[in-house]
């Protein structure tokens, strides 16, 4: 079972990018986390950043010949891209969307995503258990 996740704009700075919101680990350390999850639960992750909502199309379009499932964090773009929710409605693949920080907690242009409506399910608030959750939930959905 091979899962994509696709981490979106300004993740790359994650541990310098707001760390009372983010926290202080860095984007590699939450890849180098995911990749330790995976191989506990006996499944391949790919791990990938893009800034651009059409970097992020593409890679959803992309991943449904060579992936299971994807987990993503589209940033800012949950709250209005219609162009990611339209790729994730897209694909026959399921896809999970997670967020570090509990949006729904946090300023009302936040608190709706428009992307995690075209999504199986979503989980926020958990920082980068928040990723680890959604590559569970994967393997619970696919049967693995
Ligand atoms: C975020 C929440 C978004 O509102 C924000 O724009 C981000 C990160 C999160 O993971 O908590 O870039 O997706």
């Amino acid at each position: 079972m091979r899962v994509l996740v696709i981490h979106g704009p300004n993740l790359n700075l994650l541990g310098e990018r707001e760390p009372d919101i983010y926290g202080t680990q860095t984007l590699a350390d939450v890849d180098d986390y995911l990749a330790a999850v995976a191989r506990d639960l006996g499944i391949e992750v790919e791990c990938v950043q893009y800034n651009l909502e059409g970097e992020i199309v593409t890679a959803i379009q992309g991943a449904r010949s060579s992936c299971d499932c994807i987990v993503v964090n589209p940033g800012a773009y949950s709250h209005y891209s219609l162009a990611i929710a339209d790729a994730i409605s897209s694909v026959p693949i399921p896809v999970i969307e997670v967020h570090l920080s509990n949006i729904a907690a946090r300023e009302p242009e936040r608190r709706i995503s428009v992307t995690a409506a075209a999504c199986i399910g979503s989980i926020s608030g958990f920082g980068a258990q928040s990723y680890a959750l959604a590559l569970h939930a994967a393997t619970k959905i696919l049967g693995k």
